[in-house]
């Protein structure tokens, strides 16, 4: 289910580079930044493409840190802001800069990744592959997930925050206490022990309004400009088919 996208945008670790504090090296935690976490890095912070709307979405919300007491106001407030900013990105213009990640962080992007892991384990341990990953996922569905994000549902709410709405309830009353980190393939919610309980089914497979519109989007844009190898090969363990269940409505790839 593709709501589900977003999500690992909101509860990853993707590089953000519009902090002026931070510089690469810092950032990675290395003496001298590397060819490619130098692209990384200088694609965030790339000031003239609104492609880089995921960076800007997750360092606003890194401030605001919901998902400690799953207030969703500010969240809210800041899907308001975000899907009424300008956006102009196409594939073309999203194209360079993940093409030039394709090319720079071509290791990274052949290192195999447990997604089911807790990302603060992952971000720990191969924090450039993630980024790597990230950065091209962010990067090469741009436009569907801005377009799904501020899709405007019938209840008035942009799906950015209404189709999320199920997840937080079931959380709050699972994890009161807050604090979780949910896995990229969007199986597990970590505890901050350490622990973790598996997400049901039952969410994941809920299909409205704003899933099948985030599915058509999401399709449209796969049969017209497929999807880049390291994303099928790494990600969907080497099968467009199982991307296209993922984005299929109902979900049955994790039952
Ligand atoms: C990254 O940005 C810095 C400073 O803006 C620039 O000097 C450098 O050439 C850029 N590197 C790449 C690989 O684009
Ligand atoms: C920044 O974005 C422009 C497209 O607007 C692109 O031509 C350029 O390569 C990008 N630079 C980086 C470092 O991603
Ligand atoms: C949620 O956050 C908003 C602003 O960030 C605050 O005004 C409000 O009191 C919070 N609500 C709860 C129930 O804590």
């Amino acid at each position: 289910m593709k709501p589900f996208m977003f999500f690992i945008a909101l509860f990853s670790l993707l590089l953000v580079n519009t902090n002026a504090q931070l510089t690469c090296e810092q950032h990675f935690n290395t003496p001298v930044c590397n060819e490619c976490q130098t692209e990384l890095w200088n694609s965030s912070g790339n000031q003239s493409t609104t492609c880089t709307f995921y960076g800007n979405l997750f360092m606003e919300y890194q401030q605001k840190p919901f998902t400690y007491d799953y207030n969703m106001t500010s969240f809210d407030n800041l899907i308001n802001e975000l899907c009424s900013s300008e956006f102009t990105c196409t594939y073309e213009e999203s194209k360079q800069i993940w093409g030039n990640i394709m090319e720079k962080c071509a290791n990274e992007l052949s290192t195999y990744v447990d997604w089911s892991a807790a990302p603060s384990t992952l971000e720990q341990n191969q924090h450039s592959v993630i980024a790597s990953y990230g950065s091209l996922f962010f990067f090469y569905f741009a436009v569907p997930e801005h377009n799904s994000i501020c899709y405007k549902s019938s209840s008035g709410e942009f799906c950015g925050v209404e189709s999320i709405k199920p997840v937080i309830d079931w959380l709050k009353q699972e994890v009161p206490e807050g604090n979780i980190q949910i896995s990229y393939d969007h199986q597990f919610v970590y505890k901050e022990d350490g622990t973790s309980i598996k997400i049901p089914t039952e969410l994941l497979t809920s299909c409205g309004e704003c899933g099948v519109n985030m599915i058509n989007e999401y399709e449209n844009w796969i049969d017209q400009y497929g999807v880049p190898d390291p994303i099928v090969k790494n990600v969907f363990g080497g099968s467009l088919d199982a991307l296209k269940v993922y984005s299929s409505c109902p979900l049955v790839l994790f039952s």
